[in-house]
């Protein structure tokens, strides 16, 4: 459930009228509800209750300060892939003792920084990075917290570019050699085993992939133990599902208890810290994406309405046909009802925001993108020189800017024009 409904026929964002923002502070833009991000990290929490648990929001989905400063404050910890994320989650408020490190090429310099903040632990995912962290550490002279994320090759029947867990993923260490690799780490001076991780993809609309991949590691920690590698915590890492459309995948609890049941029956499972990695569940619909109609293009065969947002704001559509919803945010005028491809003004065949959508609409009309405060701005880019959107944060009856549209300006700092005269 989110916090973006219809009051008499206008699309509100909390206790605020989406026409509101967009006139105050221009489109395309993303809108964010706070208690929706509460109500969402707080449905983890609650469905977990006494087990001893932390919930690591993936800062990928959406790594805005205040989203990731707002969680913080509901106990956050956070998975982080790349030194920029951990600068994010500092410069937040946030604990970096809370903090897990994912991703299959940390950088030495990353790896340093993280040591010195002293995060919780590092996900490593393969025999080399293992080496490197231990080198690195050594060099510092601490003890670096590691991970092993394992691949546990079961089918998260996911859309292939999101799907992680499988054999020919390049993430995670193959289940059969991890064992191996678990005697490596412990071998390793500079390295204290922690935990167990996986994450075997992302939008799982069922439980039972989970399921499966618990019950591999469960049979993999049971091996570990009787070579005296004891685990304190199973990070069984991100990936359930939000309704888009007309999925529907299992909420928290279903999957918390799903989860507990299973360990239950395990020898020490009570005692497991779990940690969990969900990014999309948390973030994806509080947010949506405004946009207005700049033309409606009847044609031959489709009718296009053109927007002022492009692939480059929204890139879902273009790269995975992700489906999201658009909807009028003023259902209150009559208009004719027609047929139309959403597309942006950017110069690509592939810039959609959606194909085929019935909708009510004319020229200067509002349209919300829904489910996209997961997986949105963060992928934006400036392609064809487009300042990236403004994000805007809604709190009861208050909207905040938590970034500023880009400046065109902005567009090429950092660049440079060659010296006069050559060379
Ligand atoms: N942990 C790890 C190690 C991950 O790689 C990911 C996502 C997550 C956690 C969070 O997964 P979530 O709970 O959000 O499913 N750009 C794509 C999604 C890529 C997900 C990558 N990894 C999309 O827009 O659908």
């Amino acid at each position: 459930m989110d916090y973006f409904n219809y009051r008499d026929g206008v699309l509100y964002a909390e206790d605020v009228p989406l026409s509101r923002i967009a006139d105050e502070y221009g489109t395309p833009c993303y809108v964010y509800s706070k208690a929706t991000f509460e109500r969402h990290f707080r449905a983890y929490t609650e469905a977990l209750g006494g087990h001893p648990h932390l919930i690591c929001y993936a800062v990928k989905a959406n790594s805005n300060l205040a989203v990731l400063g707002l969680l913080a404050k509901l106990g956050a910890g956070f998975d982080i892939v790349s030194i920029g994320e951990l600068e994010r989650v500092l410069k937040a408020g946030g604990d970096p003792a809370k903090v897990v490190f994912s991703g299959v090429a940390k950088q030495p310099h990353e790896m340093i920084r993280a040591l010195e903040v002293g995060i919780k632990c590092f996900n490593v995912e393969s025999r080399p990075e293992l080496e490197r962290l231990n080198r690195v550490a050594g060099e510092l002279g601490k003890i670096a917290p590691v991970s092993l994320r394992v691949n546990p090759d079961v089918d998260a029947g996911t859309h292939p570019y999101i799907s992680t867990g499988l054999k020919d993923n390049k993430f995670g260490i193959p289940v059969d050699e991890a064992l191996a690799v678990y005697e490596l780490a412990a071998g390793l001076p500079n390295l204290q085993v922690k935990g167990l991780d996986c994450h075997i993809g992302s939008q799982l609309t069922e439980t039972a992939p989970f399921l499966d991949a618990l019950d591999r590691l469960l049979v993999l920690m049971e091996r570990l133990r009787e070579r005296g590698i004891e685990i304190e915590h199973l990070d069984l890492g991100g990936g359930l599902g939000v309704p888009y459309r007309d999925e529907k995948p299992p909420q928290p609890f279903d999957y918390a208890s799903q989860l507990l049941a299973r360990l239950s029956r395990w020898e020490g499972g009570e005692a497991l810290t779990l940690l969990f990695e969900p990014g999309r569940s948390i973030a994806a619909n509080a947010g949506v994406m405004l946009t207005r109609v700049e033309f409606l293009k009847p044609g031959e065969t489709k009718n296009f309405a053109i927007v002022d947002a492009a692939m480059n704001d929204l890139i879902r559509p273009a790269l995975y046909q992700a489906w999201q919803a658009i909807v009028p945010v003023d259902t209150r005028q009559t208009r004719e009802s027609a047929l139309y491809d959403v597309v942006g003004p950017v110069c690509e065949t592939g810039d959609f925001l959606g194909k085929e959508r019935e909708l009510a609409i004319t020229e200067g009309d509002l349209l919300a993108v829904r489910s996209a405060g997961a997986y949105g701005f963060v992928m934006a880019s400036n392609y064809n020189s487009r300042p990236r959107a403004a994000e805007l944060m809604v709190d009861g009856d208050n909207c905040h800017v938590v970034r500023a549209r880009e400046t065109v300006a902005s567009l090429w700092a950092g660049e440079a024009l060659l010296p006069e005269g050559g060379r």
